[in-house]
């Protein structure tokens, strides 16, 4: 049993963080939702794992290198152009060699894993295996047409869906689904569809087994689903403390400090993350945020958010909340009058202020 992890793509609906990083390096909890799906894979005992890349593969190659640390071999392969999902299988096909394998989106976060699921797979003697979760937006999904307990149709996001059962990012064929990949051909979006490729296997007669998951599943396409899986991850934080709090600072609930980080005349309410070598100093940090490494965080309050690597929010008069800040970022306040916005903001940023 293989896998095959899908890193690269364009992460449009993440703009701007996917500019200038690839989406799936996103950190959620403090550590990117792409390790999220090696780990449960590897926890599944599938180890040989191709890394599809793209634009953003100089990155992937450096957060994942040899797959090692994970337990895993991983060998990189390189998507051209972000053609879709069955275009990346279609690339990797010296790579499968005929081999049974797990097709998962690097962006896709499965709290209970996926070994269940591959053993399923393996025992059941099916050509293919989609996973399913019911969804409130069916429409921005794949699909599934499910009647009888039988499969009978996959539709990539349908304006009028047949059911509320989204195909989550996370797939198992055999060696058929190559002679789907190549049959297929390009959607309206000009991708080679998985869902089109799902569907040729139903068509041709090859067995498409389903499973509805536990879930929770999160496709952390968009900002909010980025923070509503940061908010999932850090529900089951276990408290950690690598780093140093003065006598002036207060931790409350599950916190978790990592190496080097100092805490100076602050409350943290957890649960919270804070990552290597920042600071927090004369701050409030509230329930279910997530700061990542070499940030400074000084009088400022933050709550429910995500922060990326170096960024320094300083002085802030209003509490940030409910917001996903990249890398770099510098948020002052200003005592200047009149008062008024000063901005540096990249394509596709989003403020909302009072
Ligand atoms: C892709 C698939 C879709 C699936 C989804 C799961 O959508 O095309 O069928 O439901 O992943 O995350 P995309 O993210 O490419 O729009």
């Amino acid at each position: 049993m293989k896998g095959l992890v899908l890193s690269g793509g364009k992460g449009s609906r993440l703009r701007p963080f996917t500019y200038t990083g690839a989406k799936q390096l996103v950190p959620v909890a403090n550590k990117p939702v792409l390790f999220y799906a090696i780990e449960h894979l590897v926890a599944a005992g599938v180890r040989d794992l191709g890394v599809i890349v793209g634009d953003t593969g100089e990155q992937v190659r450096a957060a994942v290198g040899d797959g090692s640390r994970f337990g895993a071999r991983v060998t990189y392969i390189e998507q051209p152009a972000p053609l879709g999902i069955a275009h990346a299988v279609l690339v990797a096909e010296q790579f499968l060699d005929g081999e049974p394998f797990v097709l998962f989106l690097g962006d896709n976060f499965l709290r209970e894993g996926v070994r269940e699921y591959v053993q399923g797979f393996l025992d059941s003697g099916a050509n293919a295996q989609v996973q399913l979760c019911p969804v409130p937006n069916p429409s921005a999904f794949g699909v599934a047409d499910v009647r009888d307990g039988r499969l009978l149709r996959v539709v990539e996001k349908p304006a009028d869906p047949p059911s509320d059962l989204a195909v989550i990012g996370i797939y198992l064929f055999d060696a058929h689904v190559l002679e789907a990949v190549k049959s297929v051909r390009p959607s309206a979006r000009g991708e080679l569809e998985i869902t089109d490729t799902i569907q040729w296997l139903i068509d041709h007669g090859l067995r498409v087994d389903h499973r509805v998951v536990r879930g929770p599943w999160i496709d952390t396409g968009r900002m909010d689903d980025i923070l509503q899986a940061n908010r999932l991850l850090l529900e089951d934080l276990q408290q950690r403390n690598e780093g140093t709090v003065d006598g002036g600072s207060r931790l409350v609930g599950t916190v978790v400090l990592e190496r080097g980080a100092r805490v100076e005349r602050s409350v943290i309410h957890g649960p919270a993350i804070i990552g290597e070598e920042t600071v927090v100093r004369d701050a409030y940090i509230g329930p279910f945020t997530s700061v990542y490494h070499h940030c400074r965080i000084e009088r400022a309050e933050l709550a429910a958010s995500v922060v990326l690597e170096h960024t320094e929010l300083v002085g802030l008069p209003h509490r940030i909340e409910d917001s996903l800040i990249g890398r770099f970022v510098r948020v002052e306040g200003e005592q200047s009058r009149p008062r008024v916005y000063r901005l540096v903001l990249g394509d596709h940023s989003r403020v909302a202020v009072p």
